[in-house]
């Protein structure tokens, strides 16, 4: 049987999944790659006395990987764009086929790379950096090859969405949450990158690139984070028939591509409603084949560790046939990806659900729905309080009928300006999901 060396630099949370599936599933993974995938060498920074690595030599000098000439493939899960930028580059440059988990460095820096990774006849592979273990590259690359896809929306960041379950489940704590999710080894290095919605906006962006057949745009990408929920709208939002997701959505428009990251209510009887915990799940539209969702565990050791070994399978099975892969890295061929213009998020239409504080006097509300009327915001929905015992104020929740951004920001001073509404509006989009 012919062999392939695959070197790992990182032995974190998924380089000792990865090195550990290896090992275990060694023999299955042999007959589905049609040859022996050794592991010739592993880069590792730092110590990881509680990772066995055997026999394999172990090098402190990542780079040293890259320069092996018996490394076929490497396995870049270092993380960041400092070093492992560096460390790719220097494997393309090498004419080394690359995997990686690393979505800041396919979405920053991942239009440079695969130039030269074609430039070189090698692939750069990254199944594992979206919604870790779920397939989704595959099936958008390949599965869903002959649909004009019109948008997707996802839950694509585990530690969000295993912190807002753990809040409106069990009313735990934020930090409390974001704590457990760091020792489960979800969140990122910085987790603000979890909350904040740069990992989901990362991910978001490879997989508009691939929907579109686009050039990456981080810079372009709308992004708002978790940090700003509160456990009220959650409740409200139950009694509305919602619940609030931190989603990405890319959507094609007549003007332009949407590409956005924020909490949204959605639905509570869609499935995406229904994606708890660590869970990702992402929603596709495709022309001819309707809607498709793809569901598993977003982050972790061996979820991830199974994207990245499938990777590595499918360049070991291109390797023993002496063939190169025949899939696009980025499902079109280079040659057709095309900038397509981002809709600014003034333009965008989506419904809204408004929590503001009101005084309990007459006319508030017939002031606050002559101004929406005004602007040809129509509500659809609205819930008001009775005052707590010895307050005079009161909240109000309204869900607006679909309305372009810029005019609901219009809407949204315009009441804020009333005397009889204190502070802030708190505003998060609605979306339906079901078009
Ligand atoms: N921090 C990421 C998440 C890891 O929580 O989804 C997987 O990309």
């Amino acid at each position: 049987m012919k062999r392939v060396t695959v070197g790992i630099c990182g032995l974190g949370t998924v380089g000792a999944g990865t090195l550990a599936l290896l090992q275990r599933n060694a023999a299955d993974i042999a007959d589905r790659a049609g040859c022996q995938i050794e592991i010739g060498r592993l880069g590792v920074r730092g110590d990881r006395p509680d990772v066995e690595t055997g026999t394999i030599p172990v090098s402190r000098d990542v780079m040293a990987v890259a320069d092996d000439p018996e490394i076929d493939i490497l396995v870049e899960l270092i993380g960041g764009t400092d070093t492992a930028l560096a460390l790719v580059r220097r494997a393309l440059a090498n004419g080394k086929h690359v995997v990686t988990a690393n979505k800041a460095l396919i979405a920053e820096f991942g239009n440079e790379l695969f130039h030269s990774a074609a430039e070189a006849g090698v692939s750069l592979s990254y199944e594992a950096a979206v919604a870790g273990g779920i397939p989704v590259i595959k099936a958008l690359r390949e599965g869903l090859s002959a649909n004009r896809i019109q948008w997707l929306a996802g839950i694509i960041n585990g530690t969000g969405n295993f912190i807002l379950t753990e809040m409106r489940d069990r009313g735990r704590d934020f930090a409390e949450v974001l704590a457990e999710a760091q020792a489960l080894g979800y969140a990122e290095a910085d987790p603000t990158f979890d909350v904040e919605g740069i990992d989901a906006a990362h991910k978001l962006v490879i997989l508009a690139a691939i929907a579109f057949g686009m050039p990456l745009q981080f810079d372009k990408v709308y992004t708002e984070g978790i940090t700003g929920i509160e456990t009220v709208d959650v409740g409200y939002a139950e009694q509305l028939g919602y619940r609030i997701k931190h989603l990405g959505i890319a959507r094609r428009t007549e003007q332009g591509i949407e590409l956005r990251v924020h909490p949204t209510l959605i639905p509570a009887k869609r499935l995406l409603a229904n994606v708890n915990g660590v869970k990702n799940a992402v929603l596709v539209e495709g022309d001819a084949v309707g809607p498709t969702l793809y569901y598993g565990a977003g982050a972790g050791a061996e979820p991830t560790a199974s994207a990245v070994v499938a990777d590595v399978i499918d360049l070991a099975r291109n390797l023993a046939r002496g063939q190169g892969s025949a899939v696009p890295m980025l499902g079109v061929q280079p040659e057709a990806i095309e900038s397509r213009p981002i809709l600014p998020m003034e333009d965008v239409r989506t419904a809204w659900y408004l929590r503001m504080t009101a005084e309990d006097k007459p006319g508030v509300l017939s002031d606050v729905a002559s101004i929406c009327s005004r602007a040809g915001v129509s509500i659809e929905a609205l819930i008001q309080k009775e005052p707590a015992e010895g307050q005079t104020r009161v909240p109000v929740i309204i869900l607006t009928n679909r309305t372009r951004e810029g005019e609901l920001n219009r809407v949204a001073r315009e009441i804020e300006a009333l005397d009889s509404i204190e502070g802030q509006i708190t505003r998060i989009r609605v979306e339906a999901l079901d078009g």
